[in-house]
C-alpha cells in the first residue's frame, strides 16, 4: 500500500443530475446545472474539503438504448443532460487554486492529437492540474451520434486504445523540458533540437506531429483508467495513474485492488506509483440518526424506468425485450458490447448462468442508493479506514447522492474526522495534481 494519505476525488457529471438519475428531484437538489455558478460551487466546496481532485465522467449520448427510444430519458431527466465536461472543468478550475480537475475522454471517438492538445491546454491553463480519465466508450448511442453504426467490439476498443495511448503520450512528450527558450535578444524562440516530429503508424491510428503544446507544469496530465474486465485491467496496468474501481464489498475490492497492482507489475511499471481509487456513495450527517433521515428520503427518489435505463445504457442491451424475470439467454449474453464487469459480477452473485434483468437491477445496483454508504461521521470514516488499512484501495471516487448537499456534508462531517485520524491530508502539498496525488512529475530530457 501507498504512503500517501488517502485519495479522495469528487465523481461529478456536466448534466441535471449525479450519476444518481433521482437526484434531480431530491428536495436540496441545486436546479441550475446549466450554469457556471452550480458548478463552481461544486469546485468550491471540494476545495474547501481538499480533495484532490474534481473528476467529470462523461458519456457521448443521452440513455435511449431501453425500448430504443428517448422519451422516458427526457421526461424522467435520466442523465440526458450532458455538457462538455472539459468546458465546464475550466470553469471550477478558475474559481479554486489547488483542485485537481480530471474529465472523461473517450478514444473510439476523438483523434489523439485532438485529445492530446485538449488535455495539455488543460494542463498549462490550470498551472498543472489536469486529468485525463482514458474511457473507450461503451453502447451504440455514442456510436450513432459519432457517425457510426455500432460501438466496436469490447476489446478491440482497447486494443485501438493502446495505439491511442502511444500518440498521445508520444506527443505529450515530444517537447523537452527546457526546449522553450523566448529570448527577444537572441531571437530564439525554442530549440528545435529539443522538439521531436512523432511520426506515428499504428494498425488503427496515425499521427504525425509535431505536437504543438510544450511541456506543462506537471509535466504532463495525470492518466486515469477504469477498466475492470481483464482486457480493461491490462490496459490500465499498462497506461493508468490512477485507477478507479467500483468493487462494493471489501473482499471484492481487496482482490480488485491486489489484480490491478499484479498487471501494473506485469506491464513492467512500479504498483506504488499507480493510486487506486474504489467508488464509494456516502450518505451522512451530524450524527448516524440524521443520516438515517437523509437515507429515507433518498430511498424514495429511484424510479425502477431510471435502473432499467441505465442498465440498458451501461450493457448496450435493449431490457425491454425481456420480461423483468424472465432469464438472458447464452447469446444475449455473449452478445454484451457494454460493461463487461456488470456482466459477470451479476452471474458470480445470482449464481445463475443466466439471470433474469431483476437480477441484474439487484446486483448492479444501478441508478439507486442501495449501495450508499450511511453513517455520522465516525461510521463513515470508519467505513474508509478499513478499506485502506486493509489493503483495498489508495482512495476514494466520492459519489454524491444530490449536489451540492451530500459534498458539503461530507465536508462539513467526515472531512475532519479522516484529519483527526492521520488519514487524510490537512492541507495541499503543493500546486499540481500530480504531486498532491504523490505521483512523480516526468521528465524529458533531449539534445
Ligand atoms: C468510477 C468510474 C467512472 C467511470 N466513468 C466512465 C465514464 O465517464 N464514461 C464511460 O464510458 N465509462 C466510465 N466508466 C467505465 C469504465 O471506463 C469501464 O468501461 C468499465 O469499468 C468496464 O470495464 P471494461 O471496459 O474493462 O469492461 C467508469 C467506471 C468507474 C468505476
Amino acid at each position: 500500500m501507498s504512503e500517501t494519505p488517502m485519495l479522495l476525488i469528487g465523481f461529478l457529471q456536466a448534466q441535471n443530475c449525479t450519476n444518481l438519475p433521482a437526484s434531480w428531484r431530491h428536495p436540496d437538489s441545486r436546479t441550475d446545472f446549466l450554469s457556471a455558478e452550480y458548478y463552481r460551487e461544486i469546485a468550491r466546496i471540494l476545495e474547501r474539503g481538499k480533495f484532490h481532485m474534481a473528476f467529470f465522467d462523461d458519456r457521448l449520448a443521452m440513455p435511449d438504448r431501453y425500448g430504443d427510444d428517448h422519451q422516458h430519458t427526457v421526461e424522467y431527466g435520466i442523465r440526458c443532460v450532458k455538457l462538455d465536461p472539459v468546458v465546464v472543468l475550466m470553469t471550477m478550475a478558475m474559481a479554486t487554486d489547488r483542485l485537481g480537475v480530471g474529465s472523461t475522454c473517450s478514444t473510439t471517438y476523438y483523434e489523439p492529437f485532438h485529445v492530446a492538445r485538449m488535455f495539455a491546454t488543460l494542463d498549462q491553463m490550470t498551472a498543472g492540474r489536469a486529468a485525463w480519465n482514458v474511457v473507450t466508450s461503451l453502447n451504440d448511442g455514442e456510436a450513432l451520434n459519432m457517425g457510426r453504426a455500432s460501438a466496436p467490439a469490447h476489446d478491440e476498443r482497447y486494443d485501438r486504445a493502446d495505439e491511442f495511448m502511444e500518440i498521445v503520450l508520444g506527443h505529450w512528450q515530444s517537447w523537452a523540458d527546457d526546449a522553450l527558450i523566448v529570448d527577444k535578444v537572441s531571437g530564439r524562440f525554442a530549440d528545435a533540437s529539443k522538439v521531436a516530429r512523432l511520426d506515428y503508424a499504428g494498425q488503427f491510428l496515425q499521427s504525425r506531429g509535431p505536437f504543438t503544446v510544450p511541456r506543462t507544469p506537471q509535466g504532463q496530465p495525470v492518466v486515469i483508467q477504469a477498466g475492470q474486465s481483464g482486457r480493461g485491467r491490462r490496459f490500465a496496468g499498462r497506461w493508468a495513474e490512477v485507477v478507479f474501481t467500483s468493487a462494493p464489498t471489501l473482499d471484492s475490492a481487496r482482490a480488485g485492488y491486489a489484480a490491478v497492482r499484479a498487471e501494473v507489475g506485469a506491464a513492467g511499471r512500479d504498483p506504488d506509483n499507480v493510486k487506486i481509487c474504489n467508488l464509494v456513495m456516502p450518505v451522512t450527517g451530524v450524527s448516524r440518526a440524521e443520516a438515517e433521515d437523509k437515507m429515507a428520503v433518498l430511498t424514495r427518489l429511484p424510479l425502477e424506468v431510471d435502473q432499467l435505463s441505465l442498465l440498458s445504457e451501461s450493457l448496450n442491451f435493449d431490457f425491454s425485450r425481456k420480461g423483468l424475470d424472465e432469464p438472458m439467454s447464452d447469446e444475449e449474453l455473449a452478445g454484451l458490447t457494454g460493461q463487461h464487469t456488470h456482466r459477470d459480477r451479476t452471474i458470480a452473485l445470482s449464481g445463475k448462468s443466466n439471470p433474469t434483468a431483476r437480477d441484474f437491477l439487484k446486483i448492479t445496483g444501478r441508478g439507486t442508493v442501495d449501495q450508499a454508504v450511511v453513517g455520522g461521521p465516525r461510521e463513515i470514516a470508519d467505513h474508509l479506514e478499513s478499506y485502506i488499512a486493509s489493503g483495498a484501495c489508495d482512495g476514494f471516487v466520492v459519489a454524491a447522492t444530490h449536489v451540492p448537499g451530500a459534498y458539503a456534508d461530507f465536508v462539513q462531517h467526515v472531512v475532519p474526522e479522516l484529519q483527526r485520524r492521520g488519514l487524510f491530508h490537512q492541507d495541499y502539498e503543493g500546486p499540481t495534481l500530480r504531486e498532491n496525488l504523490g505521483l512523480a512529475t516526468p521528465s524529458v530530457v533531449r539534445g
